[in-house]
Formats: structure tokens, sequence, C-alpha cells
């Protein structure tokens, strides 16, 4: 268990599944995290089991609670690039009443810290969309700086954007905030 400010972090369990079905077919988080709905198909209860829980990860995912052990998104990490010592982070605050409340910031710092101290990253990369300002601003607490702009990478809801890539490096984050 990770724990931050006011979230904590553990595992994924199959008692999160019900929770994740929902936020995986909710058209506003959905909007915020991919650009896109609806998904190219909607995602079953089992295929989020075989997703998260059964098969061999390419990509790691934690619940993120709140400061009643409720479970209120995930974060995780995927992309991992061995030789450079590098990762990819995706984040949902899937229970939309905590957005703008500073736990999305928390949970990455905690989060990210775990991955530069304990995985040993050099570097973790992420993307968002130039619309998705309140992301945007997150990381950017926590430290991420834009690196890049993808012109029209993204189609939502009939107009192109651009795709914001953002980028952090360990020596950087552990200045900001600390080892501990
Ligand atoms: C993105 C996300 C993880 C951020 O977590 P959060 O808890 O909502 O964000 P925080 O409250 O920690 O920080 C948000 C910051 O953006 C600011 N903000 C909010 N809306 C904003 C807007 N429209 N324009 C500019 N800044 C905005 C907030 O004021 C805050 O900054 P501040 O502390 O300097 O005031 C969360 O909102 C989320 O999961 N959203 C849905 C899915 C998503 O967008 N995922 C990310 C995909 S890349």
């Amino acid at each position: 268990m990770l724990t931050g400010k006011r979230i904590k972090i553990r595992p994924l369990e199959e008692d999160d599944i019900d929770m994740l079905f929902q936020w995986s077919n909710d058209e506003e988080v959905n909007y915020w995290s991919s650009g896109a709905w609806p998904l190219n198909s909607l995602q079953t209860k089992e295929q989020l089991i075989e997703k998260f829980l059964d098969s061999p990860p390419d990509s790691y995912r934690y619940a993120i609670l709140n400061e009643n052990d409720s479970l209120i998104g995930t974060i995780g990490f995927r992309e991992i690039n061995v030789p450079s010592r590098s990762a990819t982070l995706f984040i949902v605050i899937g229970n939309k009443p905590y957005w703008g409340q500073g736990y999305g910031t928390d949970a990455t710092i905690t989060f990210v810290r775990f991955l530069f101290t304990q995985w040993n990253f050099h570097r973790i990369s992420l993307d968002t969309w130039d619309e998705n300002l309140r992301a945007i601003r997150a990381y950017e607490k926590v430290g991420f700086k834009i690196e890049g702009r993808q012109r029209e990478a993204r189609f939502v809801l009939g107009n192109y954007h651009d795709a914001v890539l953002m980028g952090l490096l360990r020596d950087e984050f552990l200045t900001l905030h600390g080892k501990l």
C-alpha cells in the first residue's frame, strides 16, 4: 500500500471490477481520458477481469482510494522500456465528484515517487490532449513538462485536437518533492 497526503494506492482486486466497468463505459470519463466515446467496443466485466486481473500484464494498473478507503480511480504504467528505464503513466479518477480537489495530483506524486524509487525508472512519459487543461495543470504540479505536441492527432466530437506530450525525469522529481 502506498500512502499519499490523502489517498492510498493498492493493487486492484476483483471487487473493484464493478466500479471499473461503470467508469470504462462512462461518456464523460472517456471524453477527458481519451477524447473519445463510445469506445471501439464497450468492455464487459469479463473483459475487464481478463485485462486487469487474469492475463500477464502488459500494463500495471493500481487502485486509488480516498480517505475512507473507497475506490475513486486507477493509476498505472505501460510501455516499459528497459534499457532507457522509462515508462508511460496513465491515471483516471473515475469518481467524478472527486475531480479538481487535489486527489489526482496527490495520487500522481505518490505513484511517480514509487516508480522512481522502487521501480528505478529514470523517466516517465505521458500524453493527453490540448483541451484537458485540468490534467495538464495537475501533471505540471507534479513536475511534468510539456515536451511537444502532435498536431491534430486526436479527433474529438468532430474536431481535430493536438496531443500534448509530457515528460518527467527522476532528478527533477526528487528535487521538487524530495525522496520521502
Ligand atoms: C486528470 C485528473 C487525473 C486530475 O486529477 P484532479 O484530482 O481532478 O486534479 P487536481 O485537483 O489535483 O489538479 C487540477 C488542477 O487543474 C486546475 N484546473 C481545473 N480545471 C481547469 C481548467 N479548466 N483550466 C485550467 N486549470 C484547471 C485546478 O484548479 C488544479 O490546479 P490548482 O491546484 O493549481 O488550482 C482527473 O481530473 C481525471 O481523472 N479526470 C478524468 C480523466 C482524465 O482526464 N484523465 C487524464 C487523461 S491524460
